[in-house]
């Protein structure tokens, strides 16, 4: 689908078309006629009294903490813009966390904007492409028109809906320029505004906005504690529908087990927040395993990585190992258990006042007691744990925090997240595993091939924790009496 010219644009003028364009006629001409007809005969479609998002309350009190942070400071937080996959065909456009978790808009070429009231305060206002321009062709004829790309909202509706004042983003990044005074940006997702911003702006400032902006989304709100139950619930069913095909999944491929997972959570209206990890036997060993083009074979395990987001953005974060026949030879569940009883020592140590990394600590000192026990390595544990040498098989930190983002609040500081204090309202994984990879010969062969991860959605609260994800079954037992009444 070509983006076509403006009829006004004098045939001279129009650019020299491709062999390949003018033999499929892609820019046949726009008479007058045709564009006159183009410009009348349609209804009003504006919507009056609409109702604002579930989240408008809690993204102004997110903007007034932010207008606190940095007073008498023009603040600039962009979506992002389309990103060409290939000639007119875009990515699938996801707005960048900082815009979406101050506003609630998910819309591309979108720009929030507070601008200093003076030495304190700040007012709000969101910077939209408006409806298209019927009288100008850019409706039908531009590849940003709405008979294109679908119908925008009004810069009045979307006032309305997100509850701040919204203006023409074509007109930004000339008020920016001219705009006197300090100002910071969000990098990293619309290169348009920054060069308007260029001189104005230096990087460690904006690293600033954005480390405030990644610490600030640590605690969530009850909106967004919602929302998160309402990703992993979804994951939840997603598991189940991949119990059920695992023998349609072994005709073919993980692919199966990746398009049914999917197909989850889209016919629920929703997306998957990272690429689903369907990883079959030794495949298990490799981390972030997202070919899912391997075979799936009744004996091994499967390992399970996947989460829906939510259409607000919010992500669950899963991983369940499963037997492919419905049951755990002994050496995988000798393995599983191993993990389970290291996420339960590391679950356990989730609590308020607690530190951070007391439940990877937790979680680590259980894996290396096994691994002493077993003979893979030579105690005490107390030493293995200080030389890390567990880490040959457990390979990754225990969890994450989070959120919009599956690693969540990833510029925080070091003292406000890895050495930092857990608090009720904030949301980690805890995600221990063991890896023994089918190359590593430092292991008896049984053990070779062999990965498991056991992965939770872990809310912080007042009294200790609630696991989200606790509709899905985890002990090596009660994983198979799942599978088998699924299974049917
Ligand atoms: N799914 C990536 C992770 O567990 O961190
Ligand atoms: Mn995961
Ligand atoms: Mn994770």
């Amino acid at each position: 689908m070509a983006d076509e010219l403006t009829p006004e644009t004098p045939e001279e003028e129009q650019p020299k078309k491709t062999h390949k364009q003018r033999k499929n006629g892609l820019y046949p001409g726009v008479s007058d006629e045709l564009a006159e007809s183009m410009r009348t005969g349609w209804a009003d479609t504006e919507l009056h009294g609409l109702e604002p998002i579930a989240q408008a309350a809690h993204t102004a009190a997110r903007r007034a903490a932010l207008s606190a942070r940095f007073p008498g400071e023009r603040l600039v937080v962009p979506a992002g813009r389309l990103k060409t996959r290939s000639n007119d065909t875009e990515y699938p456009f996801r707005a960048s966390t900082e815009y979406a978790y101050l506003t609630g808009d998910q819309t591309e070429n979108g720009v929030l904007v507070l601008e200093p009231t003076g030495e304190t305060g700040h007012t709000a206002t969101i910077y939209l492409l408006p409806r298209s321009n019927r009288e100008n062709g850019e409706f039908w004829l531009s590849g940003q028109g709405e008979l294109w790309v679908g119908r925008r909202h009004s810069l009045a509706e979307a006032e309305q809906l997100l509850g701040i004042p919204a203006k023409d983003v074509r007109e930004l990044a000339e008020a920016l320029t001219e705009a006197e005074g300090p100002v910071r940006a969000v990098r990293g997702h619309d290169s348009h505004i920054e060069s308007a911003l260029t001189d104005k702006v230096t990087k460690e400032r904006d690293e600033e906005l954005r480390v405030y902006l990644s610490e600030a989304r640590a605690v969530k709100d009850d909106f967004e504690i919602g929302e998160l139950q309402k990703a992993v619930d979804s994951t939840v069913r997603g598991f189940e529908d991949v119990v059920k095909v695992l023998d349609k999944a072994e005709a073919t491929s993980e692919r199966y087990i990746e398009g049914t997972f999917f197909l989850r959570a889209r016919v629920e209206g929703n997306d998957i927040g990272y690429g689903s990890i369907c990883a079959a036997g030794p495949h298990a060993c490799t981390l972030h395993w997202v070919r899912n083009d391997g075979d799936v074979r009744s004996g091994d395990l499967l390992l399970l990585d996947a989460g829906v987001e939510t259409h607000s953005l919010y992500t669950a974060d899963v991983t369940r190992t499963l037997p492919i026949n419905g049951t755990y030879t002994d050496i995988q569940r000798k393995i599983y258990d191993a993990v389970y009883e290291s996420q339960e020592a590391g679950i356990a140590a989730v609590k308020p006042g607690a530190k951070f990394r007391d439940f990877h600590d937790a979680s680590q000192h259980v894996l290396a007691e096994k691994l002493v026990e077993w003979g893979l390595l030579e105690g005490p544990v107390e030493r293995v744990l200080e030389l890390g040498l567990q880490r040959r098989w457990t390979l990754h930190g225990t969890g994450h925090m989070l959120g919009m983002d599956v690693h969540d609040c990833a510029a925080a500081r070091t003292e406000a997240y890895v050495d930092g204090t857990l608090e009720p309202g904030m949301c980690l994984t805890v995600e221990p595993g063991l890896y023994f990879q089918a190359d590593d010969l430092t292991v008896p062969a049984e053990y070779r091939g062999i990965g498991v991860r056991i992965e939770d959605d872990i809310l912080v609260t007042e009294d200790g924790n609630r696991n989200l994800s606790a509709g899905l079954p985890r002990t090596s037992v009660e994983v198979e009496a799942w599978m088998a009444r699924l299974k049917g």
